[in-house]
């Protein structure tokens, strides 16, 4: 077999397990986005595919003892999914994608990376890290780094000493009650945090200064119970679904510019705690409220193309919550309007909702 067949096999097999095995959620629920054509590494594990041993006698290569490095990909080394309780040591210079995912790593030595100064991607997800034994230091150095995954571990803390190229950083299914004030001050090319299943109850005012960048934040699955105030302003993505939120002041999403996508579904949302133009954001192209307490459709802002209100207990429609007025002239963006599981039939929609609605692809009731 030469290297392009063993290729070939690899990105089939690759495609089947990521559909079948749910990989995404290895990498705290959003998907990644390798670039072949720039000549990036498999993100998928090779464990079970190929004797180790062949990796090592075709590759004259150094590798570490613990892991596999395919010559396709001479500057991936992995060493997922073996029972590691340390990092290994003698990484090669060349490393910059470092697979160390489903081990039971718990700590991370000031000189962890020591040897590896090249990293760019870094994947810890599941293993057992724990604040207090991630030096300070271990990341510092690492200026390439620019994708870090440490989703499914035992952090109660942000790790100190973040490098400031980070791109991503992936934080998902830790124990976080408290992210520390101008943790990620130097981050400002940051496009992606995933803080979701951890246990934030409150954002300080200085806790994301300097996310100049970001463009997804994820802060599902926290105990957050007010509507957090100080979130960084070019998010375009934010989502803050399964909290215990009650509802949203005129204020709380001035100011967000790019917001276009919001989740809010699997919350305490209701009417009585959300001021009448909460939503009233023109920037905004999707709103799920599913899964909450609402017995009216909020104001909706014109250019809204899905609106997700299942599971409520919405008991009518108003036409006004899409349209300020009915005519020719203004109508409603929207294309997906979900209203089932609420206490509304087909028959009760008022006279006129069409000639809002006129470009409605589909309506759920
Ligand atoms: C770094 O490389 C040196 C020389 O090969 C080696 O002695 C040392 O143990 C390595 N350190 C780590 C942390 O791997
Ligand atoms: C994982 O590490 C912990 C503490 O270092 C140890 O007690 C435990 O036995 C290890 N588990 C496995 C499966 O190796
Ligand atoms: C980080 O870089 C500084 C300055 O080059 C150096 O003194 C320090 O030992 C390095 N730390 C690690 C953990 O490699
Ligand atoms: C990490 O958390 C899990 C789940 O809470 C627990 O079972 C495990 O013992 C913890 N590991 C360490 C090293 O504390
Ligand atoms: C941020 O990104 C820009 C553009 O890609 C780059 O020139 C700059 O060096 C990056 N900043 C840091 C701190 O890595
Ligand atoms: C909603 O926003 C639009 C556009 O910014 C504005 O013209 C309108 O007055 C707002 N409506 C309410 C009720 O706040």
């Amino acid at each position: 077999m030469d290297v392009h067949t063993i290729l070939l096999v690899l990105s089939v097999t690759e495609l089947s397990q990521a559909s079948s095995l749910g990989y995404d959620y290895d990498y705290g629920g959003v998907p990644l986005w390798i670039n072949r054509l720039l000549g990036e590494p498999s993100v998928f594990s090779l464990q079970g595919r190929m004797a180790p041993g062949w990796f090592r006698a075709v590759n004259p290569q150094a590798c570490p003892v613990e892991c596999d490095c395919p010559i396709q990909w001479p500057s991936a080394v992995y060493c997922d999914q073996r029972g590691l309780g340390h990092l290994p040591v003698d990484l090669p210079p060349r490393t910059q994608y470092l697979f160390l995912q489903r081990n039971n790593i718990s700590t991370l030595p000031a000189d962890a990376f020591s040897n590896a100064t090249q990293l760019r991607w870094l994947f810890v997800d599941h293993n057992q890290l724990i604040s207090g034994l991630v030096a300070k230091t271990a990341l510092a150095n690492l200026s390439h780094l620019e994708n870090l995954f440490m989703n499914h571990n035992n952090l109660t803390e942000v790790p100190a000493g973040l490098p400031d190229g980070l791109r991503q950083l992936r934080l998902a299914h830790n124990q976080i009650q408290q992210i520390s004030s101008r943790a990620f001050h130097n981050l400002q090319n940051l496009t992606l945090l995933l803080l979701q299943g951890n246990q934030l109850k409150t954002i300080g005012e200085e806790d994301f200064t300097g996310l100049l960048s970001i463009n997804l934040l994820d802060l599902s699955w926290n105990h957050l119970a007010e509507f957090p105030k100080y979130l960084p302003p070019s998010v375009q993505q934010l989502y803050i679904s399964k909290n215990f939120l009650t509802g949203l002041s005129d204020e709380s999403l001035q100011g967000f510019r790019n917001l276009r996508h919001l989740r809010l579904n699997h919350n305490q949302l209701r009417n009585k705690d959300l001021a009448p133009s909460a939503f009233n954001l023109t920037s905004m192209v999707e709103l799920d409220l599913s899964y909450n307490q609402l017995t009216s459709i909020p104001l909706m802002p014109s250019t809204l193309q899905y609106l997700y209100l299942e599971a409520n207990h919405i008991q009518e429609f108003s036409v006004s919550s899409f349209c300020r007025t009915l005519g020719p002239m203004d109508y409603s963006q929207l294309r997906i309007l979900r209203l089932d599981g609420n206490k509304l039939a087909y028959h009760q929609l008022p006279p006129g909702w069409a000639t809002c609605l006129r470009v409605l692809h589909r309506i759920f009731i």
